[in-house]
């Protein structure tokens, strides 16, 4: 599981070194849009609006730039090194990506950054 997602990563990488057009044609087909992804399983803990809940000591996500985002939702797929988290609730992440992935919910990273920014950033 491991090999796989540093391979995901790996090829990410790559691509994004040699440009967009190339990106589409690499892309997984997902089950589910990164829309329905975060209504289903985000919202919970981060809010309709990104706005966070202090209940489940998940941050604001709607204050975030892009390139925080991209880096704490690859950050959090990778099983979480923490370089961008600013929580110390590491392991509920990690815990719930496990489980996303296994209900078929799994996302692109930089479509999941995207959504998240363009929809709730209020800067
Ligand atoms: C069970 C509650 C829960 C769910 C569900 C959840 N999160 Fe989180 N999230 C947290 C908590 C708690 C943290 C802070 C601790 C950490 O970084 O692990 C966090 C941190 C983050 C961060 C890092 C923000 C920062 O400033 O550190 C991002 C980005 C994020 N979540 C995105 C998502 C996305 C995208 C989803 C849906 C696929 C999701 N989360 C689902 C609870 C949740």
């Amino acid at each position: 599981m491991k090999k796989t997602l540093s391979i995901i990563f790996g090829v990410s990488v790559l691509f994004f070194a040699t440009g967009c057009e190339k990106k589409e044609e690499a892309k997984i087909t997902y089950k589910l849009t990164t829309e329905q992804v975060y209504d289903q399983m985000c919202v919970k803990c981060h809010g309709k609006n990104g706005e966070g809940n202090p209940k489940k000591k998940a941050p604001a996500l709607n204050d975030q730039t892009i390139q925080e985002l991209r880096l704490g939702i690859t950050d959090i797929k990778m099983g979480g090194s923490g370089v961008n988290s600013s929580g110390t609730q590491h392991e509920v992440m990690e815990h719930n990506m496990k489980k996303i992935i296994e209900k078929g919910m799994d996302y692109d990273t930089d479509l999941m950054a995207q959504y998240i920014h363009d929809h709730f950033n209020k800067n």
